[in-house]
């Protein structure tokens, strides 16, 4: 078993440098290293991240990996190939797409994500949980933004590929990306014994936002002190940083991320308005409801003060709200 994990690597390796010299080098890549340039790649950052692309075929990846001999049964358990029922012929699995390897921390392939090129579904096909990718324990990036992170000790976590590359060309070498999946325990535990605190920059749509709170409080578990970065308009990083450039977005997004308090509370005020008495209530509401679920006291305080202020009111009433609501969560 640890000689098929140390074969799957090896296969992901052979393949990853095929993939990428059939985008760099071969006429059948052009079409995949020009949808690569428009959107901002360039040749550095193509070798950096040893992109690739997999050609329009059934056969490339598994007439290479036949002939260099390795075991094509092994090859399929790792995602890579596809197996055809009625006559067991071994088949590439990833076709027309754009390749991007996935690293373990120590740098070794064990995964691909692979783009379509324009519109088209599934938008990328990921290779499946294998015995050497663990998807849950795993973050892109890793091995790459390691170092950068213990210096800066600071992470940034980004939604998928494109963005933490983006946001590596604009100078946030620290990044690394959950794909898509929900951050879990292992993951922040991962971030937590490399770095004392974690920006979440996902993506600013409804989903984004959505799985920014979970982000944040599986985050908040492990004793992660973390902060979220905004974006306007439903962008995401990579569409932020082509459209306001590299400074703006070291400044104003990652150098301007918020306390998860200070992003709750502007999230609660979306869409509201709050010269409406009802709306203001609901507002008070729910923003009660959140600092009563903060640890720290000073922290409370502090918040219930800033609302109270805001608004008016007594830091009495607050309390007593507060008071309230603590009662009706037991
Ligand atoms: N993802 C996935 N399968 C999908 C859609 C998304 O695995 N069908 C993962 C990918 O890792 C992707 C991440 O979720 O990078 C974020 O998804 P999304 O925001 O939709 O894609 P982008 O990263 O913005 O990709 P692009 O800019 O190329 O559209
Ligand atoms: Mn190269
Ligand atoms: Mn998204
Ligand atoms: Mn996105
Ligand atoms: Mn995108």
């Amino acid at each position: 078993k640890a000689d098929d994990k140390v074969a799957m690597m090896e296969a992901h390796e052979l393949l990853a440098k095929l993939y990428h010299h059939c985008l760099v080098n071969t006429a059948q890549g052009a079409k995949a290293l020009q949808y690569l340039k428009n959107r901002g790649f360039d040749e550095e950052t193509i070798a950096r991240f040893q992109i690739g692309y997999a050609p329009n075929s059934w056969d490339t990846a598994t007439s290479f990996l036949m002939r260099r001999n390795v075991p094509l049964e092994l090859c399929m358990q790792a995602g890579l190939l596809g197996k055809r029922e009625f006559d067991g012929k071994y088949f590439d699995r990833f076709r027309d797409r754009i390749m991007f390897p996935i690293w373990d921390r120590n740098g070794k392939t064990i995964g691909f994500g692979g783009r379509i090129l324009d519109e088209g579904e599934p938008k990328y096909l990921n290779s499946p949980e294998t015995l050497i990718f663990n998807k849950g324990s795993n973050l892109y990036g890793m091995h790459l933004a390691r170092p950068n992170m213990r210096k800066k000790q600071q992470a940034v976590l980004f939604e998928g590929y494109v963005d933490t590359i983006a946001a590596w060309r604009a100078g946030v070498t620290n990044g690394v990306a959950t794909l898509g999946t929900s951050l879990t325990d292992d993951q922040a535990k991962l971030l937590k014994r490399n770095v004392a605190s974690i920006v979440i920059c996902y993506d600013s749509d409804q989903a984004g936002i959505e799985a920014t709170f979970r982000a944040s409080s599986i985050l908040a578990k492990a004793e992660c002190n973390v902060k979220i970065a905004q974006m306007p308009d439903g962008l995401d990083p990579d569409d932020y940083i082509q459209k306001f450039g590299a400074e703006k977005f070291n400044r104003d997004v990652i150098g301007a991320s918020l306390t998860v308090m200070a992003f709750k509370i502007q999230y609660f005020r979306r869409g509201k308005n709050l010269n409406d008495e009802g709306e203001r209530m609901l507002y008070i509401e729910e923003v009660v409801k959140e600092i009563s679920l903060l640890k720290n006291a000073v922290e409370k305080d502090h918040y219930l003060r800033q609302l109270a202020d805001e608004f008016n009111l007594s830091l009495e009433a607050l309390k007593q709200q507060q008071f309230q609501i603590n009662k009706q969560q037991k």
